[in-house]
């Protein structure tokens, strides 16, 4: 028989402790609170390093806005409370998008339009139809590029050596609490889904949801390194262990979902694979 659990309120609160917790499990050299007051960008050579990590940050975000567009017209187009959480979503994320777009354009004197297209389409390319092939697919997806990146966002905001001040402080006001939104949306849809959904239904969508997972998993693990180490470079630290947490987090993630305890989850592929 399955073991299920009655599952904590997804909070912010929860997230830290969660990730916490894993620390000290998996990764205890890792630090559970902010380490340092991070200082703005001093040299050329700094600002080389940031320019290339916040491109890949508007991208991000730019590609999050086309996939929950065409999702709405591919997947969603019966389903009035999924459009409404993703136009919240697709707004602030192009707001997010725009504002790193145009902070990048002033810090550089340069125009990133094109290197945000060539990263928007690789972000596609990496992908193919997994996020789209089924509205499991989209969830898996979301999955992905708003909670699992919770373990590189917190991590990151610890570590964090030197940054730029406007960034900084439209991160704190605004990118933060839109993407806790976010993430508590996906989460309340999937639950009210799977709580009302058969037996059948559930163990159903569950294979499915841990197979689409770890299908993006494998296809974004090059994205994911490369992106630490710009991540690494533009912040100015070196740590080791990202992997270990980042595959931690995502079991925990997936277990939450799934409403079962971590031990039940087959062996996940890891962002060392
Ligand atoms: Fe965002
Ligand atoms: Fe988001």
């Amino acid at each position: 028989m399955t073991a299920t659990l009655v599952r904590p309120a997804w909070t912010t609160d929860y997230e830290v402790e969660t990730f916490n917790r894993l620390i000290a499990q998996y990764a205890p050299h890792l630090p559970t609170q902010k380490l340092h007051d991070p200082r703005p960008i001093a040299s050329a050579a700094e600002l080389e390093n940031f320019y290339p990590y916040r491109v890949s940050g508007a991208a991000h975000d730019l590609f999050i806005v086309q996939l929950c567009a065409k999702a709405i017209d591919r997947l969603f187009l019966q389903d009035a409370e999924v459009q409404l959480f993703l136009s919240r979503q697709i707004g602030d994320d192009g707001a997010h998008a725009l504002d790193t777009y145009q902070r990048v354009q002033e810090l550089s004197g340069q125009d990133p339009i094109e290197q945000i297209n060539q990263q928007v389409q690789y972000h596609w390319d990496y992908l193919g139809d997994a996020p789209t092939r089924n509205w499991i697919g989209f969830l898996a997806w979301q999955l992905h590029y708003e909670l699992h990146i919770v373990s590189t966002l917190l991590l990151t905001s610890r570590l964090t050596r030197i940054n730029d001040p406007g960034s900084a402080s439209f991160a704190a006001e605004r990118i933060l609490p839109d993407e806790f939104v976010h993430r508590q949306a996906v989460v309340q849809w999937w639950q009210r889904k799977y709580d009302q959904a058969s037996l059948a239904e559930r163990s159903e969508w569950s294979a499915q949801l841990l197979a689409l997972d770890e299908e993006i998993q494998k296809r974004r693990n090059p994205y994911l390194k490369d992106f630490w180490q710009r991540a690494q470079r533009a912040l100015g630290f070196e740590v080791e262990g990202f992997e270990v947490i980042y595959d931690a987090w995502r079991r925990e993630v997936l277990a939450y979902f799934l409403n079962i305890p971590t031990e039940q989850l087959p062996k996940l592929v890891s962002l060392n694979d």
